[in-house]
């Protein structure tokens, strides 16, 4: 079955001009983009997008990070994109993210690790929801 995640390029991928590498990997992997959009949180917007971590020990920290430069946000489409794009990126931290994922390859830390992707079709649904309203989703 078709599924949607949300994606977003951090702001050390932007930073390191990354954009275009994880874009090819996801059109490789042949997942569609229905919305794509460049954006800079607010402290305010990345609480808000880790609510759900907002007990963790990183959530000052990851927040920090989430709200200090621009990050690329997209909706990807395709069978079951959710763990596959999970596959593709590699484990959040990247010492344990498999050979030849974005995050093996890229990541720095286990904060600064790239990229972000849904964990579960209801996660996916609050995060596209909190970037895009229903008229920026194309129709493919
Ligand atoms: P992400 O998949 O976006 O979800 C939460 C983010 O918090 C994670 O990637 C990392 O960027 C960051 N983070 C920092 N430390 C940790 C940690 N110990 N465990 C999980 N996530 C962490």
């Amino acid at each position: 079955m078709k599924e949607r995640t949300l994606s977003i390029i951090k702001p050390d991928g932007v930073a390191k001009g990354l954009i275009g590498e994880v874009l090819n990997r996801f059109e490789h992997a042949g997942f569609q983009v229905v919305a794509m959009k460049m954006v800079h949180m607010s402290k305010k917007q990345a609480e808000g997008f880790y609510a759900v971590h907002r007990e963790r020990p990183f959530f000052e920290s990851v927040t920090d990070f989430m709200s200090s430069g621009p990050s690329v946000v997209m909706v990807l489409e395709a069978e079951n994109v959710i763990s596959r794009n999970r596959e593709l990126m590699g484990a959040t931290n990247y010492k344990e993210a498999a050979e030849g994922t974005i995050r093996r390859e890229f990541a720095m830390d286990i904060e600064k690790n790239v990229v972000h992707g849904s964990d579960s079709p209801e996660t996916a649904a609050f995060e596209i929801g909190y970037f895009f309203n229903a008229l920026e989703l194309v129709r493919l």
